[in-house]
């Protein structure tokens, strides 16, 4: 009976050992789980200061190619910047002008030439031309890259800034640019919000890419001749589909940046390349900037960052 009694001692002590190991490990987990949420807050967040790589870091590589981008992720972007065109035949591509005479060995509309006709074009050659000093022999191997070429080299621990450029020319831009997007799984319940930001000019672009998707985070683009003036209409129109605006930063004032930031848009100017007006922006307020130097930015927000924890 003794014995018996001392079995169900043991059997007692072992279960409660047992549970509390698994206790522990379901603490362990969920502080795991805190742990990378405290990481990795959303890139929203109106406490970040985004680094957008304006056609990828194009001060050191030719724009709009696997190496502007790959040297903007080098230099610790938050955002590739994209901006898109379609081809004749319907296929998006990443280049900036609507013809590629600018950025390649030939001339041409984008909306004129088929795929094939652009995919064997140099890209990257007028680069080495024009900084000499930045020249790399590599570079003369750039091409004009698809939008999915650019997801699938990069994939999807990257994240994306992409422009529609002249939508109303590509009727068939927005929804394949969303089927894409899904395709590669930049969009949905499990991506992390601001994986993707879609940005335009054309208010009616952005309108359409919310009635198809109301979850992508979209930045209205506007270029002010001189000044930055929205009236609280203005703002109260954007707000109903846009999370924030990205200006021309030459029109900007710290009132304005304060009124934007007050209604809680997000606010990235472009394209900003001197560190004194990196440092005047962030000081104003702003949430983010474009620029073809991610290196400078990333300097001066460490720089501020510093100077702001010593007051
Ligand atoms: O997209 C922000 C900025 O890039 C707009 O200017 O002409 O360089 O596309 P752009
Ligand atoms: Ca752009």
């Amino acid at each position: 009976m003794k014995m018996n009694k001392w079995i169900i001692y043991l059997v007692i002590i072992i279960l409660f050992g047992c549970m509390n190991q698994s206790k522990h490990h379901i603490d362990n987990h969920a502080k795991k789980d805190n742990s990378q949420k405290e990481k990795s807050p959303s890139l929203l967040s109106e406490e970040n200061i985004l680094i957008i790589a304006h056609r990828g870091a194009s001060g050191y590589a030719p724009e709009h190619t696997i190496y502007s981008y790959a040297e903007g992720e080098k230099m610790h972007s938050d955002y590739i910047e994209i901006d898109l065109q379609m081809t004749k035949d319907g296929k998006l591509i990443a280049l900036h002008d609507s013809d590629v005479s600018r950025t390649t060995n030939s001339e041409g509309e984008v909306k004129d030439l088929l795929y094939e006709e652009i995919r064997i074009l140099d890209a990257g050659s007028w680069f080495n031309e024009e900084n000499p000093d930045l020249a790399q022999s590599v570079f003369k191997n750039a091409t004009i890259p698809t939008l999915e070429e650019i997801f699938e080299h990069f994939g999807t621990n990257s994240n994306y800034y992409i422009e529609t450029k002249r939508p109303e020319e590509y009727p068939e831009m927005v929804n394949q640019l969303v089927e894409t997007l899904n395709k590669y799984d930049l969009l949905g319940e499990d991506v992390p919000r601001g994986k993707v930001i879609i940005q335009s000019f054309s208010e009616d672009s952005l309108r359409e890419l919310h009635e198809l998707d109301p979850s992508i985070p979209l930045i209205q683009l506007i270029s002010f001749n001189h000044h930055a003036r929205l009236s609280q209409k203005q703002i109260d129109k954007i707000r109903s589909y846009a999370v924030g605006i990205g200006p021309n930063y030459q029109s900007l004032s710290e009132p304005f940046v304060h009124n934007i930031r007050d209604a809680g848009l997000l606010l990235h100017p472009y394209t900003v390349n001197k560190k004194e007006d990196m440092e005047r922006l962030i000081n104003w307020g702003v949430t983010g900037m474009f620029t073809n130097y991610p290196d400078r930015l990333k300097e001066v927000i460490e720089e501020t960052t510093y100077l702001k924890k010593e007051e």
